[in-house]
């Protein structure tokens, strides 16, 4: 079982140690990986179960007598629990394995959305990634639902009287982002999931950009689904978790249909497990989902409240430095926000900064990020992102800033 306090002082020098991926060149530079946002690097204890796992431990689970299917199931649930305690879920139960964050939301429209009726409500807002919209999107149009979008104001907050105009009874679920991917903007989420439930909605957390930031009590938050994916809090890609109340993923029916998730099946008739197996058919990502558990015992061995504050400093340090330059637009300047600082320069496209600083080894993510509708309302066609991590250090923020600088003299 994992501890809840954090075993090891915040060291970023000791925590890099642990990052074979941050030690490599680019360009024969050393590597500034500013693309947290997009994905994060693996520690060695992640790299070294993975390979532990498909050189030694291979087998499928749920399905064997044999040692090997037993261990590896023991060791698939063991981090389903690691997962529940690290976000203090009441029962395992309650974490669905899925293949990430777009996987989840899209369960949940599939499988909540099948309860819903003609006219009622979904509310987003304008700040969603494009897998927190399209899947309800598509729900509403097989189902004649109504999609509303709560708006945000030029800094890039919510506006929480217009997110209040929009909620009414008709309102059946509230999906939201916690932490903006382009922004950076924090959402109240825990004041959202209150006003949802007042109305009798359901609220969706989209923990993509926030699980690996902060830390994260889904009881506390009191939202009825959290999602979020492996590959952003230092798992492997493929894997991520649903997290739902359990009398609500015991009311909704199955996404998928297959193996595992059947309790008896006859050609008339077939009745379904039980939570979790209900919503995980076929054969799931076993590496994935006990790498995932490596990853989050990693997390949890560090203090989340001091990764917190240092990654509130770099992109505060680096956006005050990027907001010297002439024509600079940092895009997304809520006053709770953290992690990622979006900006886009007068007259040079965004790709073009990328390509540069690429060139100088730094890796930054450029584009519409997954959120065009974002960028409509900038009237901007993308950003140049820069999202960090824990491992990354002020001292990386410099070089980027005389990179950007470099890059901006090159195209004006
Ligand atoms: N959603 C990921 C990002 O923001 C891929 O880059």
């Amino acid at each position: 079982m994992m501890n809840s306090e954090p075993t090891k002082p915040f060291s970023v020098r000791e925590i890099r140690e642990q990052f074979p991926a941050l030690k490599r060149l680019v360009y024969n530079k050393n590597l500034i990986y500013f693309d947290n946002g997009a994905t994060s690097q693996k520690p060695q204890v992640v790299l070294d179960a993975i390979n532990k796992y498909y050189s030694k431990d291979n087998a499928n689970i749920h399905r064997g007598v044999h040692y090997m299917s037993q261990k590896a199931t023991t060791e698939f649930e063991e981090a389903r629990k690691i997962i529940q305690h690290y976000i203090n879920a009441r029962k395992s139960e309650e974490i669905i394995f899925t293949k990430g964050t777009t996987d989840g939301i899209n369960l949940v429209a599939n499988s909540f959305g099948s309860l819903l009726k003609a006219g009622d409500e979904i509310l987003i807002t304008a700040m969603e990634h494009h897998s927190n919209i399209v899947p309800w999107q598509m729900l509403c149009e097989r189902k004649n639902l109504i999609l509303k979008v709560a708006p945000i104001n030029k800094k890039g907050e919510l506006i929480i009287e217009d997110f209040d105009k929009l909620l009414s009874k008709n309102t059946k679920l509230v999906a939201v982002t916690h932490i903006s991917n382009t922004l950076g903007t924090i959402n109240p989420v825990k004041e959202l999931a209150e006003k949802a439930h007042a109305v009798g909605a359901k609220i969706l957390v989209d923990g993509a950009q926030s699980i690996q930031h902060k830390k994260i009590d889904v009881r506390d938050l009191n939202c009825d689904f959290f999602v979020f994916s492996g590959h952003k809090v230092f798992g492997p890609t493929g894997i991520g978790v649903l997290y739902g109340k359990e009398d609500l993923l015991d009311r909704m029916p199955p996404y998928q249909g297959g193996g595992d998730m059947i309790e008896r099946v006859t050609f008339e008739r077939t009745t379904y497990n039980e939570l979790p197996f209900k919503f995980e058919a076929g054969t799931p990502h076993i590496a994935g989902g006990i790498c995932l558990g490596e990853a989050v015992k990693f997390l949890s061995s560090l203090d989340i409240n001091a990764i917190e504050k240092h990654e509130k400093e770099l992109a505060d340090y680096a956006q005050d430095m990027l907001d010297t330059f002439e024509g600079m637009r940092i895009i997304g300047e809520a006053k709770n926000k953290t992690s990622v600082v979006s900006f886009f320069v007068d007259g040079i496209h965004p790709f073009d900064i990328g390509t540069l600083l690429d060139k100088q080894g730094i890796a930054v993510r450029t584009g519409h990020h997954c959120t065009q509708p974002l960028m409509d309302f900038y009237k901007i066609p993308g950003t140049v992102r820069a999202s960090f991590a824990f491992y990354n250090t002020r001292e990386e923020i410099d070089k980027f800033i005389a990179a950007v600088d470099k890059s901006i003299t090159l195209l004006k």
